[in-house]
């Protein structure tokens, strides 16, 4: 074994078993270009303030340039011995390029390096979900538009309450993930800050300038305090409480659909491709995708609780606790991104099956509220006219029928024990009880009447393009 960075300190090498247990490289090295960005950014600025000579930086240059091409390829010789992506990198720039490979890490730290490592990282995540989650609303959009007609029963308690249209209803997703959308530019501001120039946590003798690698590798400004900067990991957990929150709508969506989807409710179909079969049961087509979107929500939420509990003891500064936030954020970054993209598609392959959704209308009764409404309108106190379709609806039930289908004789005695109910209601009550009707008049922002979905799907589009 070639000697540790440290070894002049150590007087005994540790197990096989440390060393794996130590060891961060076979997860971390998936920051290896983040990791070779930044160590070219510190090189040039080591070499514009005369810290190390042009010479040292055009063989850092030449070297690191060889040594992302090896690791692009595959031929780059990940050891355990060199622990992380860092001292892998380095130690192989100095097999090449000798002395100046030695100098690379002049002011600098492990601490700052990787803080800068995956804050780099973090943010192509970020921009990768942002895109994905545009993608995802805009085929949302055009499957709200075409159902901006489509009515189906709106459920509180998961019984039938009262009518909507199904466009309403995606809409409101599209409602939640453009928050999302937000929440993760908000995260990105935070994210995109440098730590590099802290070293270890107190700063660093030699005079460098933050400012121009700050520039060099595009983040908006510089991280403040050394200490802070490299231990503190919230702009991670920020990411992760955003992913969770938009696995959480998700897993609504999903739940939704396997309901929709489940026989007896038969509301709609999904394509066959994301569907698997039982090896048991020949009937069986299972809507798998969703069910797993909504399983892997446990594994994002519990990904933030690692974080945050990752976190929650450590005293200032750097403590190596901290090499535990690589796996929950990547595994986190993953799972959204692969959501997401299965989702953009599957959304496009659901089958809307109206007759089952418009015949579910007619038994619950979801026209009620527009009866006690009516009512209203025609003078009556709001709580006087919901006893009186109260009592409406007891009849219907008992006669077996929805409101629609009783006569106005038969509404009239119902609801003949409440004052001023029975003259006010007349032959124009029928057109308010049907589903179209109800539908129709709820028509200001943010409704469910066709029009204005119609008016919200447009605006949407038109922020998605802006
Ligand atoms: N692999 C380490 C991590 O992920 C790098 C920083 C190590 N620093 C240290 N002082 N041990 O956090």
């Amino acid at each position: 074994d070639a000697p540790k960075a440290w070894s002049g300190r150590f007087s005994e090498p540790v197990s096989d078993l440390v060393k794996r247990y130590t060891a961060s490289v076979y997860f971390d090295q998936r920051m290896a270009a983040q990791d070779i960005r930044g160590s070219l950014a510190h090189a040039r600025m080591l070499a514009r303030q005369g810290i190390i000579g042009a010479q040292d930086l055009a063989d850092i240059e030449s070297g690191l340039a060889q040594i992302a091409g090896e690791i692009e390829r595959g031929e780059f010789a990940w050891s355990l011995d060199d622990e992380d992506v860092h001292l892998n990198i380095e130690k192989r720039l100095t097999a090449l390029v000798g002395d100046a490979g030695k100098r690379l890490h002049t002011g600098r730290s492990r601490n700052d390096q990787v803080a800068t490592d995956i804050r780099l990282w973090l943010r192509d995540a970020i921009d990768q979900i942002l895109e994905l989650i545009g993608q995802f609303q805009h085929n949302l959009l055009d499957v709200a538009e075409a159902h901006a007609d489509t009515a189906l029963p709106g459920f509180t308690h998961l019984q039938v309450a009262q009518p909507v249209t199904f466009g309403h209803h995606l809409m409101a997703y599209h409602e939640m993930l453009r928050r999302d959308a937000e929440r993760f530019v908000d995260c990105r501001r935070r994210t995109n800050r440098l730590p590099l120039g802290s070293a270890a946590l107190a700063g660093t003798s030699f005079p460098i300038d933050r400012e121009s690698v700050a520039h060099e590798l595009g983040f908006d400004e510089v991280c403040y305090n050394s200490l802070d900067a490299v231990s503190d990991r919230d702009f991670a957990i920020e990411f992760c409480a955003a992913s969770a929150l938009l696995m959480t709508h998700l897993s609504r969506l999903s739940e939704e659909l396997i309901v929709w989807m489940s026989p007896r409710v038969g509301f709609i179909d999904l394509a066959d491709r994301f569907c698997t079969g039982s090896s048991i049961m020949p009937q069986k087509k299972n809507p798998d995708v969703p069910e797993l979107v909504r399983g892997k929500t446990g594994r994002t939420n519990g990904n933030l609780i690692a974080l945050l509990t990752l976190m929650k003891g450590q005293p200032l500064a750097y403590n190596k606790d901290n090499q535990e936030d690589k796996e929950p954020l990547f595994d986190t970054a993953d799972t959204v991104i692969d959501t997401l993209r299965i989702y953009a598609d599957m959304v496009t392959g659901i089958r809307v099956k109206a007759d089952a959704m418009k015949s579910a209308l007619t038994q619950g009764f979801a026209t009620a509220t527009d009866l006690a409404d009516y009512l209203v309108k025609k003078g009556l106190p709001f709580r006087d006219a919901h006893e009186a379709v109260a009592l409406a609806v007891r009849a219907a039930e008992l006669k077996g029928c929805d409101l629609p289908e009783c006569t106005l004789d038969e509404l009239r005695i119902a609801m003949a024990h409440v004052p001023g109910a029975v003259e006010r209601l007349g032959e124009d009550v029928f057109s308010v009880l049907t589903v179209e009707g109800s539908l129709a008049s709820r028509k200001h922002i943010g409704g469910t009447a066709p029009e204005q979905v119609r008016r919200a799907i447009a605006a949407a589009r038109a922020r998605l393009q802006g």
